[in-house]
């Protein structure tokens, strides 16, 4: 306990830079319960096949796609990877990827893996990928083509159903690794299922908002072809195997098959309302603070906020205890409003940022004056 004692907790509220959260108790049930089941050994452990089964179908409800198929990754990493793998099997001789710059790092590593080029799109200015810059540089060396939605960096989402318009030809993927939980559950918001006719594969990770406990991604298909181009052999296994890692957690496919269970759809629409609903009240809060503004009207729960120099607010948010994160692309402080933060821990916040900036300020027109004296 002393060693777990020098990290933070997410109850104690003040992680406003992470992804993740405390994990359900169901999911942590399940995880010890399932904890010594290796998945790739299918033929000792046959019985958490039916277990991922019954997940990856229930993303095809969620997803609209009675043919799905897939299988809990570790991470949004690993679906990244093996999605841009299986679209390598199917354009073997092509090598460009045309990705929108606000998208996750993962996709870099992707590339450099398989030697692909990135073909970077531009973003609007609310950093929402360019859909016609994409349509412009789709060409007949194009593998593939990948959207966000949810980016890492301020949540936006690209606008996917456009894109899918001009990626008939091309694979099309749609990292949802982030907003996967989200999106779907929630009303007004773009789709991003297969009743899209090119998407080929999406990223869900519910150790993201999926409240499960990492290591829980998912990569998704629209049909069971594409993991067939990935098959394996080991010649000293009797079985075939098509995921990326070797050994695989039962516990985390076990994790997420009892939250899921536990949640339902209407369990993870009321999440996702309460994160959007506390996105707001920040919002508003901060709109009270002079000096502080956001980089762009959020669209899911992180919200990028632009203050007069955020590296000291940064360091002084940090001296107070907050574990948040400055984007170097904006220059602005991020912050991910998880289930763990509350309206409680909001106001706290507030009250530190808004005392913090107008020290700042203060400070500021003190050297003004100094300077004009
Ligand atoms: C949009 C997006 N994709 C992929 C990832 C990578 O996920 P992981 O850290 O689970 O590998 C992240 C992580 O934050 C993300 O935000």
């Amino acid at each position: 306990m002393q060693l777990r004692n020098k990290d933070p907790y997410f109850s104690n509220g003040k992680i406003l830079s992470s992804v993740s959260t405390k994990p359900s108790d169901v999911a942590l049930d399940a995880f010890e319960i399932f904890s010594d089941v290796n998945a790739l050994d299918s033929h000792i452990f046959s019985g958490i096949q039916g277990v991922e089964r019954d997940v990856i179908g229930w993303f095809g409800r969620i997803l609209k796609n009675s043919e799905i198929s897939g299988y809990i990754t570790t991470g949004g990493t690993e679906a990244n990877i093996t999605a841009l793998w299986a679209a390598k099997k199917i354009y073997p001789k092509r090598n460009e990827i045309i990705v929108p710059k606000s998208a996750h790092y993962s996709i870099q590593k992707a590339a450099d893996l398989m030697g692909l080029k990135i073909r970077w799109a531009g973003i609007d200015n609310r950093f929402r990928a360019d859909p016609n810059d994409i349509k412009k540089k789709i060409n007949g060396n194009t593998l593939a083509v990948v959207a966000t939605a949810g980016t890492s960096a301020l949540g936006v989402i690209d606008p996917v159903e456009e894109i899918n318009e001009f990626c008939e030809d091309t694979f099309f993927h749609v990292d949802a690794a982030f907003g996967g939980f989200m999106i779907p559950f929630l009303k007004g918001y773009p789709t991003i299922d297969f009743t899209l006719k090119n998407l080929d594969s999406i990223t869900i990770d519910p150790h993201k908002m999926g409240i499960s406990l990492i290591p829980a991604g998912s990569v998704l298909f629209r049909d069971n072809s594409y993991l067939k181009r990935l098959e394996l052999c080991p010649p000293y296994l009797s079985f075939r195997t098509y995921t990326l890692s070797g050994s695989r957690s039962g516990g985390s496919i076990a994790s997420v098959w009892a939250a899921i269970k536990y949640y339902g759809i209407g369990g993870y629409r009321k999440i996702a309302e309460d994160c959007i609903k506390n996105t707001k009240f920040l919002c508003n809060e901060l709109g009270e603070i002079k000096g502080v503004s956001l980089i762009t009207e959020p669209e899911l729960n992180i919200v990028g906020i632009k203050v007069s120099g955020p590296d000291r607010a940064y360091r002084a948010l940090k001296r107070r205890g907050w574990k948040i994160s400055l984007d170097s692309d904006t220059n602005s402080l991020r912050i991910v409003v998880m289930p763990h933060v509350t309206e409680r821990v909001i106001r706290e916040f507030v009250s530190d940022l808004g005392d913090i900036v107008s020290r700042g300020l203060q400070k500021n027109s003190r050297i003004l004056r100094k300077s004009f004296s």
